[in-house]
């Protein structure tokens, strides 16, 4: 059997840079026609200069694909109206990290002040610039996102017209949320689709599986795969796919993040060829993300078959998930 999906899209995709960039770039760039890229370099993407030359290093590592990097600053509240505006078409949207949440997040925000963040938070609505959140308090580590959750109300209902997403849901709360308020939309992970913290830490510890937010229980997983597999308009795909170097994640400190720029496209066919379909797979990997983000991506149409591959070892000298392990579809041509 074969699919064909048009202009796929990762709307939450880390990139790193230099080496790491030119090495996990192109998986991306092959299969998908455009992602959101995520700020959290070292130090983060603050200033136009940031952006602009940053987006030029994605273009030159995917040069041989039809790729869109959809470019995000990392949330200041000192970022006002002209500063915003002065991006034009270059800033599809803002990322803000709690503070110290997760990897390179330090420069982010405390507190929650939503007088602090008001001014930031105006000119982005009036400019109709997404905000995208990392939704995890400093709290337990299985409660921490659905203790966010009021936050996210919050501040849905103190800038309506301000578009919020809620980025890589992981529980029950979050998709409950996503139905109480108009202008709270979210992105879903492959992994957090697929496993539980049983997969991480329930047998022998998988630091390849390791990631923030951390994977919850059976009935969080459930709720995930409920609004994606039925291709819940307001949720839309986005990998999270976050390397780091084997020698950081095979360590006593690893580092948070799942690898699967790789594999992400030939998975998600497998998922809904199974247990849902071909259109609802179009829409939560593209269709969904062109309406909550009004963007329109660069044609390209991808074909599918359901035909096995083994996933590489290694790229470069990152793990990605399911090494060595068989996927049951795979990428067949790129049109
Ligand atoms: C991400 C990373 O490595 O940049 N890690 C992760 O576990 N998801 C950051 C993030 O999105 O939290
Ligand atoms: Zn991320």
């Amino acid at each position: 059997m074969e699919i064909v999906l048009n202009s796929p899209l990762d709307m939450h995709l880390h990139l790193r840079d230099q080496e790491m960039l030119n090495i996990v770039a192109p998986l991306t760039s092959h299969s998908f026609a455009g992602a959101l890229i995520m700020p959290n370099l070292i130090p983060p993407v603050t200033t136009k200069d940031d952006l602009i030359s940053y987006k030029e290093r994605i273009l030159q590592a995917t040069k041989n694909d039809t790729f869109k990097p959809y470019m995000t600053l990392f949330f200041r509240d000192s970022y006002d109206y002209d500063f915003l505006k002065s991006f034009g078409d270059e800033l599809t949207a803002i990322k803000l990290y709690p503070a110290g949440i997760t990897t390179n997040s330090e420069g982010g925000v405390s507190g929650f002040d939503i007088k602090k963040l008001a001014p930031t938070l105006e000119a982005m609505s009036e400019l109709n610039l997404p905000l995208c959140i990392h939704g995890e308090t400093n709290g337990f580590v299985m409660d921490r996102e659905a203790q966010f959750v009021p936050i996210y109300e919050k501040l849905a209902t103190a800038f309506p017209k301000l578009k919020i997403i809620m980025e890589h849901i992981t529980t029950k709360e979050s998709v409950e949320a996503l139905e109480k308020h108009e202008n709270l939309y979210a992105t879903i992970t492959l992994h957090h689709l697929l496993i539980t913290l049983d997969d991480v830490a329930g047998g022998m510890l998988k630091p390849h599986l390791f990631c923030k937010p951390i994977a919850k229980r059976p009935h969080d997983r459930d709720a995930l795969q409920n609004v994606a597999l039925k291709a819940h308009p307001k949720v839309m795909f986005g990998s999270d796919s976050a390397p780091h170097p084997q020698h950081a994640k095979e360590s006593c400190g690893c580092a948070a993040g799942v690898f699967t720029a790789p594999i992400a496209l030939a998975k998600l066919a497998e998922i809904f060829m199974v247990k849902s379909n071909e259109n609802n797979l179009q829409k939560f990997i593209s269709d969904n993300a062109r309406v909550i983000y009004g963007i329109t991506p660069p044609d390209k149409k991808v074909i599918l078959e359901d035909n096995e591959m083994t996933v590489e070892q290694k790229y470069g000298d990152v793990v990605p998930m399911y090494a060595g392990e068989k996927i049951h579809w795979r990428i067949k041509g790129i049109k």
